[in-house]
């Protein structure tokens, strides 16, 4: 079976060919980088614009990959939410229309369904990865989200904790833009970082108890506009780098630290890295050391997985599609997660109990 996954939740507009073993046949994503960055971030009118200029030409060069092109399409698949209501309507209508006309099965896609299962993509031009076995420890780190998961099943996704303010991506685009870097500010700072020391500037480790899972970073950015404000803007490249190189070193610190304990506190030896900011080569490395100190295997998908695309998408539904599933054509798109993981958490962030999937 090949699904077309339809993805604009955001200021990507994305659409991908992909079986439901999730072999990727087309993977084709158009950046809205250059509309917003003289923003330093997204405007939500501008990106729907964006995207109904881009859906069709991109939909239309994702079919071009294969000769059977819309015909070899068996199933879609879109992004109904979380992300901006009016680039998800984008896509959305789009795919229902092609649905219709097509007659084909279509189903929508929980965002960060997508980003958790993207581990499970194999892409041709890579060598086969190894995928983990459920249940494993999920950590997502995007521009919007930062949490942990136990993923048991893919209708069965339990929030283990979350930012309490703001994602690591976000914070990553923050200080780019007190740095006066550009946007958007994670790249840039991960590159500038590989040449810093993270030990030259001492930023507090947010949230440092071992008993709490949740994130925060809004005390970090709020420490680094202080440093700002006292030091100025950083003159050389070097001092800049040594900037950007501790203040990413503290997020991945407490993205590290935070993972590590929640294998340890539900008993799993799999760790799953995934969303925009696992695309961080700081971040990818010391998981890595991390993960092999303790003997917990690591599955971080390639930065082009590991970013909004469409083939996560597709292969989020595949499974349900496979089963012959479909959604009604009249659902509606949403901007907030809508508690869909479902579990009874302590204070601490621990599970007590998980409830199943409503869907
Ligand atoms: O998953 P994603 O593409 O979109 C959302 O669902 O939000 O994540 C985008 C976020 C942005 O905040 C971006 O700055 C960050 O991921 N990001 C990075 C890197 N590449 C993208 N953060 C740190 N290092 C990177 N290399
Ligand atoms: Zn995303």
């Amino acid at each position: 079976m090949r699904v077309l996954g339809i993805e604009s939740s955001c200021d990507e507009t994305a659409a991908a060919l992909v079986t439901d073993r999730g072999e990727v046949l087309a993977d084709v994503v158009a950046s809205q980088i250059a509309t917003h960055s003289p923003y330093g971030g997204i405007v939500p009118e501008l990106a729907s614009r964006a995207h109904m200029q881009a859906v069709i030409p991109v939909i239309r060069k994702a079919l071009g990959a294969t000769p059977e092109g819309l015909d070899g399409v068996d199933a879609i698949a879109v992004t109904q939410g979380p992300g901006l209501i009016g680039s998800l309507l984008v896509g959305v209508q789009v795919a229902k229309a092609l649905a219709w006309s097509l007659d084909k099965p279509l189903v929508g896609v929980n965002h960060l369904d997508g980003h958790l299962f993207a581990v499970y993509l194999q892409r041709p031009d890579r060598d086969h990865r190894p995928t983990p076995e459920m249940p494993y420890v999920g950590l997502l780190v995007s521009g919007g989200h930062t949490a942990l998961y136990r993923v048991e099943s893919f209708d069965d996704i339990a929030l283990l904790a979350q930012t309490r303010d703001d994602a690591a991506g976000e914070a990553f685009d923050k200080a780019a833009k007190l740095l006066g870097l550009g946007y958007p500010g994670g790249p840039i700072v991960d590159k500038l970082a590989a040449k810093g020391d993270a030990g030259a500037v001492a930023f507090p480790m947010p949230m440092a108890s071992r008993k709490v899972l949740d994130f925060s970073f809004s005390g970090l950015k709020t420490a680094l506009a202080r440093y700002v404000q006292t030091e100025g803007i950083p003159e050389t490249e070097q001092a800049l780098a040594d900037v950007c190189a501790s203040f990413q070193g503290v997020i991945v610190e407490s993205l590290v630290r935070k993972s590590l304990v929640a294998c340890e506190q539900e008993g799993l030896d799999q760790l799953v890295i995934t969303g925009g900011v696992a695309a961080n080569r700081g971040l990818r490395a010391r998981a890595q050391e991390a993960c092999d100190e303790r003997g917990i295997r690591l599955f971080i998908p390639p930065p082009i997985s590991c970013t909004d695309n469409a083939a996560m998408i597709a292969m989020a539904a595949a499974r349900r599609l496979a089963a012959g599933e479909r959604d009604d054509l009249s659902f509606a798109v949403y901007s907030r997660d809508p508690e869909r993981r479902r579990g009874k958490f302590r204070r601490d962030g621990t599970l007590v109990e998980r409830k199943p999937d409503v869907r």
